[in-house]
């Protein structure tokens, strides 16, 4: 890990929907937790610095819960504005005076894709690359191919290790509960093979459709948006070895690497790609779009410990509940004095509210049959994403690379999933639904509902 400090944070599309979004916010949460006192510089193509700060106090009131009358004047002191086009070289000059005297600049696209290119040679022959660090948010490409075309465009200009890439469930204290978890608790490690699981299911369910983004979401759609990215990165942790006792950050990275390799891509006859009724009437759908809202798919993870388990993965929008979670079920006991039992389970509500769930069966009160009752254990933590953004954006101040998404990994994710990017005519699913019924056939036994007492 490279332990210096960013000397200056600049952000591209400080106007745009992202930043009013999530950057602001996270913005004035480092400034109250005392890790962002350096100059912060907005770069967009329009408007004044007065207008951007009118912009960002709106943005932290609908977003950052409400304007913090220490933290928010402090940010405004540090902000600055440059205007002027991406393909403009006096842009990149301006921003180049404003951060000379800055060590490790850290540069935070968050504008389209079609912009990464541009902005990154405009850094390089601005000569802001001597020991500038990149911050850039998902899609890191839209299949294998266009990922690595995209890599080979950054590493023009930036090294590996200077290279951000920004999976905000990776901030999530949800997510990094699983692994600390997993890892923290010597009863759960003599299970978690081949020999005590049965299947592994992660759930990811929105109880909303597209929220107004249909354009973007047409072209992307379910395994796009959450499977290659969020729910794969789920995965890798549940079935990760533990990192080796090194102090050396990328271990963690490559073990989850390591998953993703024993991964054979998807197979399109284990794949349901479903979309809700009425998606098609949503603005900026394409008429007759074949794009999944749902997707529900089984993958194998070919090692040692997890041979001949089935890992299922569903997603979607419009579904009955709000819910991310896994649950690893465990092989059925064998009868107890002739009453046969279901399998125990280990669940991690990741969302909304973090959870453990231990699913065990006791004894029906006055007669000899089994009753499920699920052991819960919650988390008093409610992190918001603001939290994950400010956690993320600090580690990258700070030269802090274990929490982004390595580029191998992000290749190796879309290898995966490549072949079934392009599938024909989803199956319509009633809004409200567990998307098309024969996703529910995919799991043999079905699927584990998720819990209900949140
Ligand atoms: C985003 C997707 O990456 O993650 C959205 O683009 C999705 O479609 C969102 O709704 C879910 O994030 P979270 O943090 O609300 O679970």
């Amino acid at each position: 890990m490279n332990q210096q400090r960013s000397g200056a944070l600049v952000f591209y599309g400080a106007t745009g929907d992202l930043a009013f979004k999530k950057i602001f916010p996270a913005l004035q949460r480092m400034v109250r937790a005392g890790v962002l006192d350096v100059p912060v510089i907005g770069v967009a193509r329009h408007g004044s610095l007065e207008q951007l700060q009118a912009r960002a106090r709106e943005s932290v009131i609908q977003h950052g819960g409400g304007v913090d009358p220490v933290s928010f004047p402090k940010l405004m002191k540090l902000l600055r504005y440059v205007v002027g086009e991406y393909t403009a070289d006096a842009t990149f000059d301006t921003i180049q005076r404003e951060v000379s005297d800055a060590p490790y600049p850290l540069h935070y696209m968050a504008i389209p894709q079609s912009l990464f290119e541009v902005v990154v040679d405009q850094l390089s022959r601005a000569g802001c690359d001597g020991g500038a660090r990149l911050v850039l948010e998902k899609p890191f490409g839209t299949d294998l191919a266009s990922a690595r075309r995209l890599n080979t465009v950054l590493h023009r200009c930036f090294g590996e290790q200077a290279i951000y890439r920004i999976d905000h469930y990776l901030g999530k204290e949800a997510v990094q509960n699983l692994v600390f978890f997993r890892f923290a608790n010597t009863f759960l490690e003599p299970i978690w093979n081949r020999q005590y699981v049965e299947n592994i299911q992660i759930t990811m369910a929105e109880p909303f459709g597209v929220k107004g983004r249909g354009a973007f979401y047409d072209q992307t759609g379910t395994i796009r948006d959450v499977v290659q990215n969020h729910l794969l990165q789920i995965l890798s942790n549940i079935a990760m070895e533990p990192p080796p006792r090194s102090h050396d950050t990328e271990t963690l990275r490559d073990e989850k690497v390591r998953v993703l390799k024993a991964i054979v891509p998807l197979n399109p006859d284990t794949v349901v790609r479903g979309q809700f009724k009425g998606y098609l009437a949503e603005a900026g759908v394409a008429p007759g779009s074949n794009t999944e809202t749902f997707a529900a798919l089984e993958l194998a993870v070919d090692s040692w410990r997890w041979d001949g388990v089935p890992f299922y993965i569903r997603a979607g929008k419009c579904m009955p509940v709000m819910r991310t979670e896994v649950v690893v079920k465990l092989r059925r006991p064998p009868p107890i004095t002739g009453v046969s039992l279901v399998s125990n389970h280990v669940r991690f509500q990741l969302g909304p509210e973090f959870q453990i769930g231990l699913g065990a069966t006791v004894r029906e009160p006055g007669r000899e049959a089994g009753h499920p009752l699920e052991l819960l254990a919650s988390h008093e933590h409610e992190g918001s994403e603001t939290d994950a953004y400010a956690e993320l954006l600090s580690d990258a101040m700070r030269g802090e690379t274990f929490r982004f998404a390595r580029q191998d990994y992000v290749e190796e994710a879309w290898r995966i999933v490549d072949p079934v990017l392009h599938g024909g005519p989803p199956i319509i699913y009633e809004p409200g639904s567990w998307g098309p019924p024969v996703a529910q056939a995919l799991v043999p036994g079905g699927w584990t509902e998720p819990s209900t007492s949140t």
